[in-house]
């Protein structure tokens, strides 16, 4: 982390727990440490976010979505819920492209650049993510993958909409597994995808704000975050443990 960009740690709580649960860990979250100078998101289950929105109210801490609609104007859309709904759940995030959105529900890059788009038009800040599986890797195409997956956002979007938008790094190898990307390799992806958006536009380079997901706990969170081009964490399984989170939140104030 440097160059003045400020720390974001997001927890996604994917779909675990229920309406008091969600309400307590919300509630023991924002009650913690929460330094000035991260911004620290929680993203529960969309039928939860009224409820730890009143549990957050009046705190620093901020509220995400897990996803958002394609579209931004109300329409027949069945189960689907717009970025305007979720500004006003209290949301000013939402994560596009998670890998199991990918790869469970067949979310391909023309969604995912959509429901990007229609985060941003709606006022939430997309949170993106990228990633490339165990094959993958090991085939040696892991910059490829990652930088196909940032390029057909900036293509359908165009580089200026990522002055209003954060990237998220999570190998799918390390979703979910405990098994953490090394330090070392982390930031050679994220040092890449900066580049990329670079290339675009290089005023770009130094705001992006590129988070690491995948496995990141309260013991290897310090050696993440002091990558230069790591700049904060999407924390799953970690983020339903308020100490544990915390822990992680702490992190990136150090670093
Ligand atoms: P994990 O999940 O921290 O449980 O690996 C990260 C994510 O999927 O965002």
């Amino acid at each position: 982390m440097s160059n003045g960009r400020r720390p974001l740690v997001a927890g996604n709580w994917k779909m675990h727990g229920n309406l008091q649960r969600a309400a307590e860990l919300a509630t023991a979250v924002s009650r913690g440490a929460l330094p000035e100078t991260v911004d620290v998101v929680v993203c529960p289950p969309l039928c939860h976010l009224g409820a730890v929105a009143g549990a957050i109210s009046a705190t620093r801490l901020q509220l995400g979505a897990q996803d958002v609609a394609p579209w931004v104007e109300d329409g027949a859309y069945t189960g689907e819920v717009s970025s305007p709904m979720l500004k006003d759940a209290g949301c000013g995030y939402a994560i596009v492209g998670h890998s199991e959105r990918r790869g469970l529900l067949a979310e391909n890059d023309a969604t995912v650049a959509q429901k990007f788009m229609a985060a941003q038009a709606g006022g939430i800040t997309p949170i993106l993510c990228v990633g490339e599986t165990l094959a993958e890797r090991e085939a040696g195409k892991s910059l490829d993958v990652v930088g196909a997956q940032l390029q057909a956002v900036i293509d359908a979007a165009g580089i200026s909409a990522f002055t209003n938008a954060v990237l998220a790094y999570e190998p799918v190898w390390a979703i979910g597994t405990g098994r953490t990307a090394a330090a070392g390799d982390a930031q050679e992806v994220h040092q890449h995808l900066r580049c990329l958006a670079g290339e675009s536009d290089a005023t770009i380079t130094g705001s992006l704000r590129i988070l690491y997901g995948g496995s990141v706990k309260p013991g290897n969170a310090a050696e993440l975050f002091a990558q230069a081009d790591i700049d904060g964490g999407l924390i799953g399984g970690a983020a339903l443990q308020a100490d544990d989170f915390l822990a992680i939140v702490q992190a990136a104030a150090n670093t």
